[in-house]
């Protein structure tokens, strides 16, 4: 079975969620503390094995080349500063493998996975959305599914229960049960399925495992909600003729994509650093007691 080296990160949407912060900064680029969200998701792919990744990008997103590459001045200025800490740090970011191809036009993400057909080729890959970033402290949630893969060699969607209120901003699994207590079989799938509609309560957060085999069908698929090419109506199509599972990964995940769920990120990564934690804690129990 072939080992999953490649990952994929879409990141061309327009962030309108997020305006006039997006106007012309892209939304990947919003800083958690003080490390851009995007830099989470590729030390995700990092930690859990990955060895290429491919960002589709789009209009108005050079922040993110520019932030994966080097930067000369600064680094010459942090070195005449004898600030080493930085400049190892700047220095690192630059030192990762990644490349770029532009979705030129929004049709969805099933479009945005499609671009990066000829980058993947043949072999079975990772898909790490930029709105879902999640903190586990021992096992990155892509390391969790590459196990898992290694385990069924099918197609693995990576999920967790939302409250019933939710299901709607989601892809929505409707599966069958399997020795595993953490692993469905797909038998389908809803995107973003009204509560009635919704068949669980189970959402596609941001992390999959797919074969190559998602290419040819997403070729075929037709435009689906919001006009679009979902990559949930290609997934429920490949279920129809292969296996398809999703794994209950464990980790506290963060909806970094609407500004609530953005909010409880960066407080919570905050109170989790040793330079802040402490301070910031004092400060929030304070403000809470007024
Ligand atoms: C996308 C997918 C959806 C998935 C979600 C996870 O939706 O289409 O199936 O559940 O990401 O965050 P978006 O949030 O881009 O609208």
């Amino acid at each position: 079975m072939k080992k999953i080296r490649k990952a994929v990160i879409p990141a061309a949407g327009f962030g309108t969620r997020f305006l006039p912060a997006t106007k012309a900064t892209p939304k990947e680029m919003m800083p958690i503390v003080d490390k851009p969200a995007i830099q989470y998701i590729v030390e995700e792919a990092l930690q859990s094995g990955i060895e290429e990744i491919l960002i589709i990008s789009g209009h108005a997103k050079r922040a993110i080349e520019d932030h994966f590459d080097t930067n000369t001045d600064l680094e010459l200025q942090l070195q005449r500063q004898g600030k080493t800490d930085l400049l190892n740090m700047v220095r690192s970011i630059s030192e990762i493998n990644i490349h770029y191809i532009r979705q030129k036009h929004m049709r969805g993400l099933g479009d945005a996975v499609l671009c990066a057909r000829s980058f993947i080729d043949d072999e079975p890959f990772a898909v790490l959305l930029g709105d879902d970033i999640v903190y586990n402290e021992t096992e990155p949630a892509l390391k969790q599914m590459i196990h898992v893969y290694d385990k069924v060699g099918a197609t693995v969607l990576g999920c967790q229960e939302v409250p019933k209120e939710k299901v709607s901003a989601y892809g929505i699994v409707k599966g069958q049960l399997t020795d595993d207590p953490d692993l469905l079989r797909v038998v389908d799938m809803i995107e973003k399925p009204s509560i009635e509609e919704a068949p669980s309560r189970f959402a596609a957060l941001g992390r999959y495992i797919l074969t190559p085999d998602v290419f040819e069908v997403l070729e075929r698929v037709q435009p689906g909600k919001g006009n679009e090419i979902q990559l949930t109506d290609a997934l429920k199509l490949m279920a129809d003729r292969e296996a398809v599972y999703a794994y209950n990964f464990k980790g506290r995940r963060y909806d970094t994509g609407n500004k609530l769920g953005y909010l409880k990120a960066v407080v919570e990564y905050a109170l989790r650093r040793p330079d802040l934690g402490e301070d910031f804690r004092a400060y929030l129990q304070d403000l809470l007691k007024k």
